[in-house]
């Protein structure tokens, strides 16, 4: 039986039920979000990829089965689970037609409910050969690129003059900067516009699995291959393949992208028919890839071949004129998701702004969301924030964190930083996760690579 974790979304209105069902499934390794409204939910769907929903059918602004019916459609390789109350169990048995995958009552026992979530993972294994890290988000779900330093503003201006060549682009970044968003606007603004967009995190899955997911296979080709599959470059034709954390693809894969790269023609595993293919690549970055090349790590041609325009974007503490404007910014979102509309106090916006934000984009995101959630009333305090903001933001100005603090390495820095925050947060390593603003399984990884005590 597969272990993989699984993405959940926990959709009712009863926090303390999401807080309950969050720990217990949090626990067993699955990163877990919740909404609070129907709505709200959606608006995650659009967001991220969710493998289940556990979705409770009495919501107050929608009902449980309209949701059900905008997640098949829109959705369909999100698993739902009706959580249904005593009165409601003719309607939860209906779902059942409508491809819910089962349905549990309240009071939620959680050993039918990790019974349910390991039946979706066999489920999910036995198809384990489809896309796993793949988002085809549509245009309309990309977000808006904010920014109105002078620095981003270059960064737009660029976007604005690449868009229209067919050049290979290597975007680099921290992580959080906004190298995904960035990637969607050159595509959205590209004459290929209306062609598909394709993007695929190359850290994110095995060796082989990310070959044949580029190149697709035929019938046969090795022992899972039962039948033929098109890979993403065939899928990306007349668009653009974005090739997210290109400096993880593996050496072996490199030299055989290389010549995709050179040639545009490629064969699906298992097959002599050669293919030409027409695609912009994009990829993007958080390592310094000319030191992999110096370490024989990356392949100095390829790395010459994929970033004919370099776009380097800077990370947030050299930009923070865009502080205040992508608060606001998120603030709005969120409230148009149906969370509060709420201020944020001069103090609290201080604190911000001396804070360093090594998760960049990302980790502000977070932050304000948090903020939303954990404030009392309609105005944002300084006490609101996370205790490591508030900490860090005193010991910033004393430059412990700023970029050239006292000659730490970037990786030292990163270890420290991720120690503090576990710590903050009681060791709860989801949450911590949520704040870093990178996946469990990232921070899994972190965690090993510094050897970071949990
Ligand atoms: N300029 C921006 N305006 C508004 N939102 C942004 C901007 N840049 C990034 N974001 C938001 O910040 C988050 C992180 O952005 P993104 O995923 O593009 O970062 P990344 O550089 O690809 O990170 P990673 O290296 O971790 O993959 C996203 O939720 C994105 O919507
Ligand atoms: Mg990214």
């Amino acid at each position: 039986m597969s272990t993989e974790s699984l993405n959940i979304l926990l959709v009712d209105d009863d926090k303390s039920i999401c807080y309950t069902l969050q720990r217990a499934l949090t626990e067993k390794g699955h990163s877990v979000m919740f909404s609070l409204s129907g709505k709200e939910a959606l608006n995650q769907l659009k967001q991220s990829k969710f493998d289940v929903m556990l979705l409770d059918l009495m919501m107050p602004d929608m009902g449980g089965t309209e949701i059900l019916g905008v997640v098949k459609k829109n959705y369909p390789h999100t698993e739902v689970v009706i959580i249904s109350g005593m009165g409601s169990m003719r309607t939860a048995l209906s779902t059942l037609n409508m491809d819910a995958f089962d349905f549990l009552s309240k009071p939620i026992h959680l050993s039918s409910l990790f019974n349910v979530i390991e039946r979706i993972q066999q489920k999910q294994h036995n198809i384990s050969l489809e896309p796993t890290s793949i988002s085809l988000l549509p245009s309309s779900s990309v977000p808006e690129l904010i920014g109105k330093s002078q620095s981003s503003q270059k960064v737009i201006a660029i976007i604005e003059k690449i868009s229209s060549s067919n050049s290979n682009v290597l975007i680099r970044g921290e992580t959080g900067a906004g190298k995904e968003v960035v990637a969607h606007c050159i595509h959205n603004k590209s004459p290929r516009r209306n062609g598909p967009m394709i993007a695929i995190n190359c850290s994110a899955l095995p060796d082989t699995l990310l070959e044949s997911e580029l190149f697709g296979y035929e019938k046969g080709a090795f022992t899972d291959a039962a039948n033929q599959k098109k890979g993403l470059l065939e899928m990306a034709n007349g668009g653009t393949l974005f090739l997210d954390e290109i400096g993880e693809v593996p050496l072996a894969l490199q030299a055989k992208l290389l010549r995709v790269v050179e040639t545009k023609r490629f064969r699906r595993l298992g097959s002599t028919k050669e293919q030409i293919i027409d695609i912009r690549l994009l990829s993007a970055t958080n390592r310094n890839l000319e030191t992999a090349v110096k370490l024989k790590q990356f392949r100095e041609d390829l790395f010459y071949r994929l970033s004919v325009i370099s776009l380097q974007l800077p990370p947030l503490r050299e930009r923070k004129e865009d502080i205040p404007v992508l608060v606001n910014h998120f603030l709005k979102t969120l409230a148009e998701s149906g969370k509060p509309l709420k201020k944020i106090l001069p103090k609290a916006m201080e604190k911000i702004l001396s804070y360093a934000w090594p998760g960049n984009i990302r980790e502000l995101q977070n932050i304000i969301e948090h903020a939303v959630v954990f404030s009392d009333n309609d105005t944002i305090h300084a006490d609101d924030l996370p205790g490591h903001i508030q900490q860090r933001a005193v010991m910033d100005q004393e430059s412990s964190f700023s970029t050239d603090a006292k000659g730490q390495s970037l990786e030292n820095m990163e270890k420290n930083h991720i120690e503090k925050v576990i710590q903050d947060c009681g060791k709860n390593r989801s949450q911590a996760a949520k704040i870093l603003g990178i996946s469990e399984r990232a921070l899994y990884y972190k965690i090993r690579k510094y050897k970071i005590p949990t």
